[in-house]
């Protein structure tokens, strides 16, 4: 969608004004906006984005914690239950209840999934250990296949391989049984991913990556050698565990934007900052204007919900205390969030800041009228496909909206987001939710389906509600 030049200057003043609220350690004051959201899934979504958190199953079951999951958060990731260890624990006999309690339960709140992780040195099995060569590299690809498979079009980004390159200033592979199968295994393992699971967003997923050094540069060559080459790779997570040894980096930001520049999405996979207080919730703010500062940033997941559910919980590193309170870390969050305008990211595909993003896959939006218009981008592949539409208000901005599409003969709808569909075959309508109704005039919002068969294909109808 091309921004008016009086759209561009609001989003600079505004983010502006938002840096200057955060230097001024004025964090906690509530953002500007009237209809601000008041969670961080629905003002994530607010700027086309998604807010996730780390779940682990057997938590579920805590009411102080599912309750915090369900009102935040609109991405979860198992912390633990999609590992190798935990989904292959004897060769070929695969163990999904637990990770399967997790995505049932996203499912039904409305919660996407990030799957972590296909292929990783760490949290292996025993029974890995004693393969090497061909036998350890078909093992890998089998467990790729399987898992991928078993959650086919459940998944909206996998980690297919984690934490393949070394620390420090080699740039070199980190050594590990799976490196020692070939150079080739990592991009075995991004082409079985897609094979199995062609609607998953395939990333690389790494630590000590989040700034221009050693390490991320690697991966950046890798990623361009994989965009180059045809190997499927569609995104890469920056896990962002920040303390006082590994502070956000001065680059953040332009790191970000670098891997942005190759034509794969960027995600914030498993941020925690260790701290407290004003200092804490402006590191957090700082992290969290950076993805919003870049158009392919898709969303942040932190890496747990209360301090205490923390892998580090000593450093006291997330959004809620233990008792599940909010901490001025929540609020810096939420106001960060908030201070974008209401309906897509800063800066566009085609904003100022970012003149080498390629250029958008969006067909171009036609005018809206009083009412509203909407497009449709389809990703369609043999047997399947994801559509994401746009919605874009007219002159008079809209409180609420349905959009229509008409799916051909034998397509199906399996699942929807940022939106509530009225069936899931022939003529389905799609109307807002509680957060993305609100959409003024000049500016759009977007939501999406997957589904099995041809996807909807023509201009979908718009009506303002
Ligand atoms: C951690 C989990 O949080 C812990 O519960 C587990 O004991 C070890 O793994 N990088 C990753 C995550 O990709 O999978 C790790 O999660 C944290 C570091």
């Amino acid at each position: 969608m091309n921004r008016s030049p009086r759209r561009r200057v609001l989003a600079a003043s505004l983010s502006a004004t938002a840096a200057v609220l955060a230097a001024a350690g004025s964090v906690l004051l509530t953002a500007g906006s009237a209809d601000a959201a008041t969670t961080l899934g629905a003002s994530a979504a607010a700027t086309g984005r998604y807010f996730g958190t780390a779940v682990a199953a057997y938590k579920l079951s805590d009411s102080v914690y599912s309750t915090i999951l369900d009102r935040e958060f609109n991405m979860v990731t198992p912390e633990n239950e999609m590992k190798w260890d935990a989904t292959e624990p004897s060769q070929n006999s695969f163990s999904y209840s637990s990770a399967d309690q997790i995505v049932s339960h996203a499912q039904s709140h409305n919660q996407r999934i990030r799957g972590h992780a296909l292929a990783w040195h760490s949290q292996q099995p025993g029974w890995v250990s004693s393969l090497s060569g061909t036998a350890l590299r078909n093992a890998m690809l089998n467990h790729v296949t399987q898992v991928a498979t078993h959650y086919k079009g459940k998944i909206y980004s996998w980690d297919v391989v984690n934490e393949a390159f070394a620390d420090g200033s080699s740039g070199a592979r980190r050594s590990s049984n799976l490196q020692n199968t070939g150079n080739d295994w990592i991009e075995a393992a991004f082409r079985a991913a897609r094979t199995a699971d062609p609607a998953a967003k395939l990333c690389y997923n790494d630590y000590n990556t989040d700034g221009v050094n050693a390490k991320s540069t690697a991966v950046y060559n890798m990623v361009q050698d994989f965009k180059a080459r045809g190997v499927p790779i569609d995104c890469v997570g920056f896990q962002s565990h920040i303390n006082a040894q590994s502070p956000v980096p001065s680059d953040y930001q332009a790191n970000l934007q670098r891997f942005a520049n190759l034509g794969v999405d960027v995600q914030i996979t498993e941020l925690d900052i260790e701290g407290s207080g004003t200092a804490q919730a402006n590191t957090y703010a700082t992290v969290v204007n950076a993805c919003l500062a870049v158009a392919r940033c898709n969303g942040i997941t932190v890496w747990g919900i209360r301090d205490s559910d923390s892998w580090r919980a000593s450093g006291t590193p997330l959004l809620f205390d233990n008792s599940g309170n909010k901490k001025a870390a929540y609020t810096s969050t939420l106001n960060a969030l908030n201070a974008v305008p209401p309906t897509g990211p800063t800066t566009g595909p085609t904003g100022p800041t970012n003149p080498t993003d390629p250029p958008p896959s969006s067909p171009t939006t036609p005018p809206a009228g009083a009412g509203c218009s909407a497009t449709v981008t389809l990703n369609q592949w043999t047997g399947g496909f994801v559509a994401t539409i746009r919605v874009t208000a007219g002159s008079s901005g809209l409180t609420g909206w349905t959009a229509g599409v008409a799916l051909p003969g034998g397509a199906a709808i399996t699942n929807t987001w940022n939106a509530t569909a009225s069936g899931s075959s022939g003529a389905v309508n799609f109307t807002n939710v509680s957060y993305n109704g609100s959409v003024a005039a000049g500016n759009y919002t977007e939501f999406g389906f997957q589904g099995t068969g041809v996807g909807p294909s023509g201009t979908p109808t718009c009506t303002a509600r």
